[in-house]
């Protein structure tokens, strides 16, 4: 058997497992199986690639995406600058790790852009936002951080400058939103931005997914912008390991 799997805690419900096993089914590749390790603590990662030596592949979630790099052996560059990692390839004991949501991201982004000169507005600093922003600094897109706090050394506003401030909505046509924000079941909800500055020149990323179209998403389509879900990234990124672990 080949096994793949995912390591984090608690591990609810989880996107990899279902993907990878309906993948698996599909696919007819019934020599592989997908396993959720569910550790309290990362040193337990030992035992599990001890007690399973048929690994090749692991996902990286929640609280162990930061904490497991100094065990690996090897970084992709990519992750290393981000500094979180979200994929591990084990081959013959040997561990590197990558950052998949990167992958995701900028694969689904370029494609979207088609080549097209824009710059950018990151909503949100979390985890997500580290990848976004390594994804467009390697597609040489400017972008500039909105965050609930402002701090001017990290080019980051807060809300209150880019609803205040013109210039932030004419010069960046592309908003990407990290926040959470619009997730179910908060659907009704969405960062503060202004839809009476967007125009038909504007385009929307939004990595919520769930609902399909987010009131992010709605407002300003309302307004003629060009909006995208965060579904294809998510996908793009589980296909991204796949690649990666084999
Ligand atoms: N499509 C995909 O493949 C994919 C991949 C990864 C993540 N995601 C989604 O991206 C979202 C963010 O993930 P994450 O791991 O980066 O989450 P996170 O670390 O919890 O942080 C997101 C950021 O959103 C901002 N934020 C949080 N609550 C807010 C509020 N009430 N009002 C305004 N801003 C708020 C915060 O930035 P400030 O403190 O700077 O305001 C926070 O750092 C999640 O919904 C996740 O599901 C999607």
């Amino acid at each position: 058997m080949r096994k793949f799997g995912l390591i984090g805690y608690p591990l609810g419900h989880s996107f990899s497992k279902k993907y990878f096993t309906a993948k698996f089914e599909r696919e007819g590749l019934d020599t592989c199986q997908f396993d959720l390790y569910e550790i309290p603590q990362l040193s337990d990662l030992k035992m599990v690639l001890a007690e399973n030596p048929e690994l090749e592949g692991l996902s990286v979630t929640i609280p162990y995406k930061e904490q497991v790099i100094p065990l690996l052996d090897a970084l992709d560059p990519a992750c290393a600058a981000i500094g979180a990692v979200n994929c591990i390839k084990v081959n013959g004991g040997r561990l590197t790790g990558f950052n998949t949501d990167y992958i995701g991201f900028k694969d689904s982004l370029n494609a979207w852009l088609k080549g097209e000169q824009i710059q950018a507005l990151v909503l949100g600093t979390g985890g997500a936002s580290k990848a976004v922003k390594q994804a467009l600094k390697d597609l040489g897109i400017n972008y500039v951080s909105v965050s609930r706090v402002a701090d001017a050394e990290k080019n980051q506003i807060d809300y209150q400058q880019l609803n205040q401030d013109p210039h932030y909505l004419q010069k960046h046509h592309l908003i990407i939103n990290t926040t959470p924000l619009g997730t179910y079941p908060t659907t009704e909800q969405m960062p503060e931005i202004n839809p009476d500055w967007i125009t038909g020149m504007h385009k929307v990323y939004d990595l919520v997914y769930n609902p399909e179209k987010t009131f992010l998403m709605r407002s300003l389509e309302a307004r003629g912008a060009l909006v995208k879900n965060g579904l294809e990234m998510l996908e793009l990124q589980a296909e991204a390991a796949w690649k990666i672990w084999n």
